[in-house]
């Protein structure tokens, strides 16, 4: 690469990266002023494109002596976990699980499939785990006790009860159209009653629901109440508690199905779905791009700038405009690569590169370009970064290393994606903060978290955190907020659902 090259390509990298800055002088509290106001119309109005604010019929909050022995069901973006969780009633669990990725074809079927594909798993779990289960449920299924199994469920439902809800829409990159409308929990109820299996589902839940029983449930001794579980991970979405009297869309039915004595109830945001009409959040010509592609174009435009399934598609958009413009992976090695399915797809059977192939990229890849770039601390570039990881990780995606000119240029745009996602974060967590008013009522609060861009991530908890001080809530504010991650939060909180079910929460 000739002096020039290197500088029209670092010159290109910074003018992208710009496009991904957020405005500064008040634009954070502005932002969270406006999800304030989009998330109280949520909880009035039943809006299809407004934040669904959707009530989870969980009004109770486990104190961490809780005890019981259940079965979990986690769906998320990516993974269906099947789990058996022990409660041990000291903040403590254990858990045995299988874990696996649910696979393009099946995300893309029908209800039946992918209802039948359920259940499958869960019988692999049993053979492995509970095969006594099994062999009593086909030799004596009368006297067989039933199993009872809470289902997390990471998708927007209409919940009528805790163990009622229909499915609102697909988010992630899911596709089964005729599940739209549908009651999942019943469906798949159906399925376990057909293959003889004594198994009562009793409650479904949103994953950020559990991720805010389980932090309630496990949180060390001294840290505030929790008040909000969230994730950023594949997806992004926070669940709080609110007053009954403020769920104004609530009908008499619903409110029949509260369990006795609660004034209050956990609200599932479906923040992902703030602002899709764009009044606030950026929409830069990647932005764009990225949505035209995905299976929700215009709905869940919040999540779309933040969370895991994104962030690599936003930097694989980049690289091939920059590689179309001769600019990037411009060495003959690059070229001869650039003609051969990479890696880490080439099983998959994807006859191209994975450069042009949508979503192939994934996130890990920004992560690691940001972590090991100085463009975090300071920007003067001086291109003395260790791309090690970087290096390899490009080589699993596309089948050549970069050079280190190209790694420093791409790392600026990484760095500038993932703050751009860090810092909105912050807003519907400061939004939910000072909307409940907590910090009045408590000396210090306390938020959990999951998914993989929180945990794995360099900074994203940090810059999280920077972002909040920005907000009304000030450095003040912020240091009487602890967060933590909710370890297993969908299975555990799965098994606590259950028990709630049961009325013992
Ligand atoms: C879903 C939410 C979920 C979040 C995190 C979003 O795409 O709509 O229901 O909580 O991802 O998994």
């Amino acid at each position: 690469m000739t002096q020039q090259d290197q500088n029209q390509l670092m010159e290109t990298a910074k003018t992208i990266a710009d496009q991904f800055k957020l405005p500064e002088n008040g634009y954070l509290q502005k932002t969270v002023e406006e999800y304030v106001k989009q998330s109280l119309h949520g909880l009035a109005h039943q809006d299809p494109v407004g934040i669904p604010m959707l009530p989870s019929f969980v009004s109770s909050m486990p104190t961490g002596k809780e005890k019981g022995t259940f079965l979990a069901l986690d769906l998320g973006g990516t993974n269906f976990r099947v789990c058996l969780v022990k409660l041990l009633g000291n903040s403590k669990h254990t858990i045995d699980q299988i874990k696996e990725a649910v696979n393009p074809e099946i995300m893309a079927s029908d209800m039946k499939t992918f209802i039948s594909h359920l259940g499958d798993r869960i019988v692999s779990f049993l053979e492995i785990y509970y095969q006594s289960f099994l062999e009593q449920c086909a030799h004596d299924p009368e006297s067989t006790p039933e199993l009872k199994a809470g289902f997390t469920f990471s998708f927007p439902l209409h919940q009528t009860a805790v163990n009622r809800g229909t499915l609102i829409r697909w988010t992630k990159g899911y596709s089964i159209n005729d599940a739209v409308g549908k009651d999942i929990l019943q469906a798949l109820q159906q399925e376990l009653d057909s293959r003889g299996l004594r198994l009562h589902l009793t409650a479904v839940i949103n994953d950020t629901v559990g991720t805010l029983l389980t932090r309630s449930y496990s949180k060390p001794v001294g840290c505030g109440p929790t008040i909000i579980g969230c994730i950023f991970g594949t997806g992004t979405n926070g669940a709080y508690s609110e007053p009954l009297a403020n769920i104004t869309k609530l009908g008499a039915e619903e409110l029949a199905h509260v369990a006795p004595g609660k004034d209050s109830m956990v609200i599932n945001t479906e923040w992902g779905a703030f602002d899709n009409a764009l009044k606030v959040i950026p929409n830069c010509k990647y932005d764009k791009l990225l949505d035209a592609n995905t299976p929700n174009p215009g709905f869940h435009m919040f999540e779309k700038r933040v969370s895991g399934m994104f962030l690599g598609e936003l930097l694989r958009i980049i690289m091939v405009e920059l590689h179309d413009a001769g600019l990037l992976f411009t060495t003959n090695e690059a070229l001869e690569a650039l003609k051969y399915p990479s890696p880490a797809h080439a099983k998959d059977g994807k006859t191209q590169n994975a450069l042009r192939v949508p979503w192939s990229m994934n996130t890990a890849v920004p992560a690691t370009l940001d972590g090991e770039s100085n463009n975090n601390n300071n920007n003067n570039n001086n291109n003395n970064d260790d791309f090690t990881h970087s290096r390899k990780i490009m080589y699993e995606h596309l089948g050549f290393e970069p050079n280190q000119d190209e790694l420093a240029a791409l790392s600026v745009i990484a760095c500038a994606i993932g703050k751009r996602a860090a810092y909105l974060s912050a807003v519907p967590l400061a939004g939910a903060v000072l909307h409940s008013r907590a910090l009045e009522r408590f000396d210090t609060i306390d938020v959990g978290a999951d998914g993989s861009v929180i945990e794995h991530y360099p900074r994203f908890q940090e810059m999280i955190f920077e972002a909040l001080e920005q907000t009304e809530l000030g450095s003040k504010g912020v240091a009487r907020i602890t967060m933590g991650i909710a370890k297993d939060g969908s299975g555990v909180g799965a098994a606590l659902c259950a028990l709630e079910a049961e009325g013992c929460l």
